[in-house]
Parts: C-alpha cells; structure tokens; sequence
C-alpha cells in the first residue's frame, strides 16, 4: 500500500490513515501555512502566469490562533507516526519560537533532535531593520531512536577549500586524496572525495525563486520547496521500504522526491488547487509498468476525495 494523495484536512483524514497504515510512517515532513497572514495565490501554467487562482489563506487571529490549528494537528501526526519515525516540522521565523515549545510539550522535549536553518538563497529585502533570510526544520523522533543514514552520501558536503589544501596531501593506490588522524591512539582515515558531515545549516539547496535552472521544477503552487531539499530529507530519515507522509502536501514535493527514492508515500492537502497540481506532477512521475496477469501496475497514485 501507499502511494496515495488525499483531498481533505489533515486533522480528519490521519486518523483514518492511522487505521489504514498501522505500522505508521517512517518519516513526516510538514510545510504548514508559516503565520506570514493573507492569502497565497498560484502561478499555473506555462511561465508560470499568476492566474490569481487562491491555494490557501494563512491568515491568523496572531499567534495564539495560528498555535491553536497547529497543536492538534502536530498530536495527530505524532500518532500516525511509526516507532523509529521523525518529524520535520518547517517553519519561519514568524512562528518557529512559539511551535518549538508547542512541539516539545506534545513529543517531549528530549525528543528534539536539532533543527536545519534552511538558507533559500532569495537574499535580503526588509527596507529597514533585518532581513530573516533563512527558515528553520524542527527535528523530532517518536521512540527511542530513530531512521537517520548518517553515512548517505546525501548528508555530506565538500570540505572547505583550505582545509584540501592544507590537510589531505596524501593518495592512495587508486589515486583517492586522503587524509589520517589519530585519535585516542586509533587512526582514522577520510577521504576528499567523501567530503564531510553535513552542519545544520544548508545553503546549497536554493529556493525556487533563487536559482533558474529550477524553474524546470516549478507547478506554480506558492511556498513551493525545492526537490533537492527533500531529497536530503527524504535520504536521511527514511530507509527503501519506509512509507513516508506529507500531512499538508502543496505541490506534493515531498511525495515527487519520495517517489523518485523509491520509497512509498501518502500526501493530504485540503486546497483542491494543491490537489489537482500535486496529481499531475505525481502521475507524470508513475512509469506504468507492463501488465502481465499476475503483476498489478502498483504505483498509479489513488486520490481519494
Ligand atoms: C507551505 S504549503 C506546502 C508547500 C509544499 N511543501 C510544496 O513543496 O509544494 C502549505 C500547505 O498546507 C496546506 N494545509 C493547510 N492547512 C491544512 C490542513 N489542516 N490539512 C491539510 N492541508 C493543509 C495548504 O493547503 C498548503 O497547500
């Protein structure tokens, strides 16, 4: 099972997803409303004309009431959650303070992993006082521990240039540049190629707007996230046979990249605009593959509505 896309409000339809995925999701990523007030319009169609079609409101009585929608729906995720799951709850500044303690009260604050500052690349535009040009991804496991591959290559970046230059003057026999320290007598060896662990703050996955190459990318749903973001996402928490959910799906980014990682995904948003744009994207992904009497084309998303 898996591979679905739901029309409806999250807080209806994970229940019901609970019953029929009883083992849970492995990993949940959500990209609620931010608390940024009016209404988000879509750019659909070819260059992405704004058409003014409304995808959703993000509109608040202030933060209290931007709070009051998110706890029971953060609760009703931690239920569909499976025992080694995480949840990367993404966020701003307008509303990551105040969801940080919320979501230590409902997963427990020694569930809190850590957060990504997310740095989208679009660059400051405050006329005064500071631009805020980063967004923050709350971490949170359910149990005791939980799926992260910290070896995936996914999770490594390039080591500094001076760093190369200074420390790994030496090749192997294959002709591989490394490095070796030794720590506590032990000695350890890293390559250059392998490139190091990965910090907290990413800057090399730029936003939509940020960078046009992805404008390939782009469905013209608002707030849209970049794929290569949730690939990492997705690499990190998730292993090949885990079922991974977007409870708010947009675009269906999440489930785009899920799909492309052959991991099995559930996606439920309540803007039928979301819906319809994350259906197309997601059936131009599904290769059907030739029927034969005894295999069932399995990944042609069902939408229930
Ligand atoms: C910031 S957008 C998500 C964008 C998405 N990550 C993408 O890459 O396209 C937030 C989404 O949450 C959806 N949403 C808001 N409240 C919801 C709820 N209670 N249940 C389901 N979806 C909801 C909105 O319709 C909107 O599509």
């Amino acid at each position: 099972m898996g591979n679905e896309l739901v029309l409806g409000d999250c807080l209806v339809e994970l229940p019901k997803l609970a019953s029929r995925y009883p083992s849970g999701f492995d990993l949940v990523y959500v990209d609620p409303p931010f608390n940024a007030g009016g209404t988000r319009s879509a750019r659909e169609g070819r260059g992405h004309r704004a058409d003014g079609a409304a995808a959703y409101r993000d509109a608040w009585g202030g933060i209290d009431d931007f709070l009051a929608m998110l706890q029971p729906r953060l609760a009703a995720i931690r239920d569909v959650m499976s025992a080694r799951a995480s949840l990367w709850l993404h966020l701003d500044h307008r509303a990551v303070h105040d969801a940080k303690v919320l979501a230590d009260r409902i997963f427990g604050s020694r569930c809190f992993e850590g957060e990504v500052i997310w740095v989208p690349g679009n660059g400051g535009r405050r006329r005064s006082g500071p631009s805020v040009t980063h967004q923050t991804i709350l971490i949170y496991r359910k149990g005791k521990d939980f799926i992260y591959n910290l070896d995936s290559p996914a999770l490594r970046e390039p080591y500094a240039d001076t760093s190369l230059r200074m420390h790994f003057n030496n090749t192997d026999a294959d002709g591989r540049r490394f490095r070796e320290r030794s720590i506590n007598g032990k000695t350890y060896r890293y390559y250059a190629d392998q490139g190091r662990r990965l910090g907290s703050v990413w800057s090399d996955c730029p936003a939509m707007r940020a960078n046009t190459p992805l404008i390939d990318e782009g469905t013209g749903y608002p707030t849209q996230k970049p794929e290569s973001l949730l690939t990492r996402i997705v690499a990190a928490g998730s292993l090949e046979q885990s079922l991974v959910l977007d409870p708010m799906c947009g675009s269906g980014t999440t489930l785009a990249v899920a799909q492309k990682l052959g991991r099995r995904w559930v996606g439920v948003d309540q803007s039928p605009l979301a819906h319809r744009i994350a259906k197309k994207r997601l059936a131009k992904l599904v290769v059907e593959p030739r029927q034969t009497r005894r295999t069932r084309a399995p990944s042609r998303p069902s939408v229930r509505d």
